[in-house]
């Protein structure tokens, strides 16, 4: 009786024992393929994060392709069109070969040149040596009128050597004179007034009335016009000071071309 009894009360133990580790094999196996399937979808996500898809449908960034500049023989832009506005480097007004002027640009003579023009006249003066601005400002009209006779005279590959085209003459600037001596006007607008005692005296002291020598001796391949010992640009006393003391130019003051 007692036997059967314990036996009886084994066996129940026997299946709750069984039951339970049913149950926590059960729970055990849930829990597992939970854990799997988070490790799994999270390095998905991560993917998916990787993959910035704005980025792809973005087109890439154009590539801006300058024309690169052609000159003719002599140094002007193939094809270049006049600006509709004026070019200023480092607060500078450029006229060159380059850098043309519009049509429409007429300042007019340019008061602080006029001012310090006269002032180095004065000094001059002082100094023994009679000077004028025989040609200051001159209008976009004007400057074709003058080339085109030029060309008529010399031809073009001469004439662009010493006559702007019309729209490039810096003397359209308002800030430019040509100079010689009174009494020797056979001379002016040839390389002998630089050889003469006003014309050394000039190249030697415009700077200090703000001009400098525009289209120096031995430059031509820099200003693009072959040398003018009569034509002083105002660029005020600063940066004419240090172009002459450099023996520059305004294009190499500048860093242009
Ligand atoms: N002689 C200079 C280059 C001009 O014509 O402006
Ligand atoms: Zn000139």
């Amino acid at each position: 009786m007692r036997s059967r009894r314990a036996k009886e009360k084994r066996k129940k133990w026997t299946y709750s024992v069984i039951v339970t580790l049913i149950g926590l094999l059960l729970i055990g196996s849930i829990v597992v393929v939970i854990w799997q399937k988070n490790k799994v979808v999270e390095p998905n996500t991560e993917i998916v994060h990787e993959q910035p898809t704005e980025k792809l449908e973005q087109a890439p960034p154009k590539e801006v392709k300058e024309e690169p500049e052609v000159l003719d023989d002599n140094g002007y832009v193939e094809g270049q069109e006049l600006p509709t506005e004026p070019t200023y480097i480092k607060d500078i007004l450029i006229a060159s070969k380059r850098y043309p002027l519009p049509k429409t640009f007429a300042p007019g003579e340019q008061p602080e040149a006029r001012k310090a023009m006269d002032e180095l006249i004065a000094a001059a003066k002082q100094r023994g040596f009679t000077l004028t601005a025989f040609s200051g400002y001159r209008s976009y009209d004007y400057q074709t009128t003058l080339y085109n006779n030029y060309v008529a005279r010399d031809g073009k590959d001469a004439a662009d050597r010493y006559s702007a085209r019309p729209g490039y003459s810096e003397h359209q600037t308002g800030l430019v004179y040509d100079v010689g001596e009174v009494g020797k006007e056979d001379i002016w607008l040839t390389e002998q007034f630089g050889e003469s005692e006003a014309g050394i005296w000039i190249r030697d002291n415009a700077h200090k009335y703000g001009f400098i020598m525009r289209y120096p001796k031995g430059k031509e391949d820099i200003t693009g016009y072959m040398y003018e010992s009569w034509h002083f640009r105002y660029v005020g006393e600063d940066i004419a000071t240090k172009i002459a003391k450099a023996n520059s130019t305004l294009e190499e003051y500048l860093e242009i071309k």
